[in-house]
């Protein structure tokens, strides 16, 4: 590709089949290991109902992806649209390809008539925790508590 010359992304639904490339994108920026499985992935029904996650494709190639969920939650009790993660290939981020995902799914949103996304971001990650800021994202006065078993 000659200098200047703009590489095209293509802005799609995820579906089952990208499900492999997900895991091998979430491998990349866990230093080997990921967080999902393909069982928890494939349990999600990507590209049904409850689905607006995207992937962002270049040369046929998935460079990124947005994780999302639609729920119901009782805080307001209202339809949300939940951010569940998001990674852009390192080899490909800084160019704009996390941004067109994002607007991506603020225009899916209004079109469904989903008035609030919210994104879970883990406090020390700086980098999507900026991201999500420069979107207009504002912290919420939802206080997350975790009850875990790790120690029992
Ligand atoms: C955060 C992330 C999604 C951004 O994707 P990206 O494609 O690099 O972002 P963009 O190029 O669209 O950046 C958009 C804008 O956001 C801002 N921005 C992005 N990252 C930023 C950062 N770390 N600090 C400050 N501003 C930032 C920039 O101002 C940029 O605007 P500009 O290009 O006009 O300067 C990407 O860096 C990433 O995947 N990081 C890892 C996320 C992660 O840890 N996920 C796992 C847990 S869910």
């Amino acid at each position: 590709m000659s200098t200047g010359e703009k590489e095209k992304v293509l802005i799609r639904p995820m579906t089952r089949n990208d499900i492999n490339a997900v895991l091998a994108l979430d491998r990349k920026i866990g230093d080997g290991r990921s967080s999902l499985s393909y069982t928890d992935m494939d349990s999600t029904n990507p590209g049904g109902p409850a689905d607006l996650s995207i992937v962002a494709e270049i040369d046929g190639k998935v460079v990124g992806f947005i994780l999302t969920r639609l729920t119901y939650l009782m805080i307001p009790f209202t339809e949300v649209c939940l951010l569940q993660g998001m990674i852009i290939d390192p080899a490909y981020q800084g160019r704009g390809t996390g941004s067109q995902l994002i607007e991506r799914l603020f225009e899916n949103c209004r079109s469904k008539k989903i008035n609030t996304i919210r994104a879970l971001v883990p406090e020390f990650n700086k980098e999507l925790r900026e991201f999500v800021e420069f979107h207009k994202f504002h912290r919420s006065n939802i206080i997350n508590f975790d009850k875990t078993f790790d120690n029992e």
